[in-house]
């Protein structure tokens, strides 16, 4: 068998959308194969995630990436060099070992995850197969977007409380279409939104969704669904949140503070009751705080849609192994940088699916114009991303790839439409 023998890793700083910088690996492979990828960065992170490794110092507000380009260039580099690039396992293991932390906090969760996925990618190049067919030769599914129309929370600067209000086509046919549905739907938000709170009120936020100067969660929808109605496509879009609800938590009142109001878990579930009966809402992510354990199994218990874990996993197996077997959520977010390597955050998805749980393929709010997730979510069959509105580059990066990947699937594509949690 032919030898795909790394000869090569290379790391730079470059900039993230937000202008923050960020780690761009390159994996060279028996010097004539390169496979090259961005690390993406969050802002609403988890408290258990992977920890990027930043400078601090004066340079980029302290954001600098120096240091981690620095150790992926003199360290885990050059201990790769020779392994064959399609151990991915094997090199997770030995970037694990060489951090020796258990959060990669000494050499920095961005740069292992950028080798860790630039490997996967220089791999496939390497076998000549697309990233997705490399990952897995069944994948054929292709995901429902769900796209986060309007922003709060810490990715804006307004006052809304939930951080994602978000569209989901999943009465669409194809991927296509759900997008033909998606720029509609923005559209008629745009409208709407100018003609109710003014021009300014078309910014948008880190994910692309407009950043209007809305108070209420309610406001909010009501916006969404008359654009929804003025499209023409009500029949095919059902709705969805990140709350993100983490950050309007208050760890010593143990209670959520929702537009001004102080709420304990039981009424915050209250509430949730109340908007899914006025609204067709049917996925909710982190509806409560990332360690409120007893909120998380009540929603999925008593609300009958889908829970998403997003700090409430972190993408970290062991947490998964932990919560899910208590009925805390019944789907997980995968974020490869939440965990840091490649072949953890495929045992997430492994754990995930054996517990019966939807799996939502996520961007980070900081993100590049590398669109390496479509291939994951697809690679995966995993039904369901989310990468925010299409207004910016580097979301619609994403969307560009999966319509690429829809074509070269051809006939075989299967769009996960309502079986969004299991497109078999
Ligand atoms: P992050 O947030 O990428 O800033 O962590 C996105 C999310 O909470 O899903
Ligand atoms: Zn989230």
């Amino acid at each position: 068998m032919k030898k795909f023998k790394i000869t090569g890793v290379t790391a730079r700083e470059i900039l993230d959308c937000r202008w923050n910088p960020t780690v761009q690996v390159d994996v060279w492979v028996n010097n004539e194969i390169i496979g090259r990828a961005d690390v993406p960065s969050g802002r609403s992170t988890g408290a258990n995630e992977a920890k990027e490794l930043r400078d601090g110092e004066e340079r980029y507000d302290g954001m600098g990436v120096r240091r981690a380009v620095r150790n992926v260039n003199e360290i885990l580099g050059p201990e790769v060099i020779g392994m064959d690039v399609t151990d991915q396992r094997k090199i997770d293991e030995k970037l694990r070992a060489l951090d020796g932390s258990t959060d990669k906090s000494n050499l920095g969760a961005n740069a292992l995850a950028g080798v860790s996925v630039a490997v996967a990618r220089a791999a496939s190049h390497a076998v000549q197969l697309p990233l997705y067919r490399y990952i897995n030769c069944n994948a054929h599914v292709l995901p429902v977007p769900l796209l986060n129309l309007l922003n709060g929370g810490k990715l804006t600067s307004n006052d809304l409380d939930f951080q994602e209000f978000c569209i989901f086509p999943i009465g669409a046919e194809t991927f296509t279409e759900a997008m033909t549905i998606g720029n509609a739907v923005n559209n008629k938000l745009r409208e709407i939104v100018i003609k109710n709170y003014g021009k300014i009120a078309a910014n948008v936020g880190d994910e692309g969704g407009f950043a209007t100067p809305i108070k209420k969660v309610r406001e909010a929808m009501d916006c969404l669904v008359l654009a929804v109605e003025r499209s023409g496509h009500a029949d095919k879009i059902v709705y969805g949140f990140d709350c993100a609800a983490t950050h309007f938590y208050n760890e010593e009142t143990k209670k959520y503070t929702l537009e001004g109001v102080e709420l304990t878990t039981g009424e915050l579930l209250d509430y949730y009751k109340d908007l899914i009966k006025s609204y067709p809402i049917m996925t909710i992510e982190d509806p409560f705080a990332e360690d409120d354990i007893e909120g998380f199994v009540r929603a999925t218990k008593e609300l009958g849609i889908q829970i998403i874990g997003d700090d409430f996993f972190c993408t970290n197996p062991d947490r998964i192994r932990q919560r899910a077997p208590m009925g805390g959520s019944n789907a997980l977010l995968w974020k490869f940088n939440q965990i840091g390597t490649l072949s953890e955050a495929l045992d997430a998805a492994e754990l995930s699916y054996r517990q019966g749980f939807g799996i939502m393929v996520s961007e980070r709010s900081g993100e590049t114009e590398d669109p390496i997730i479509s291939d994951f979510v697809v690679g995966i069959n995993a039904g369901q991303i989310k990468t925010g509105a299409g207004v910016r580059g580097e979301r619609t990066a994403k969307y560009n790839r999966l319509f690429q990947i829809e074509e070269e699937l051809g006939s075989q594509a299967r769009y996960a439409g309502r079986d969004f949690r299991c497109a078999f």
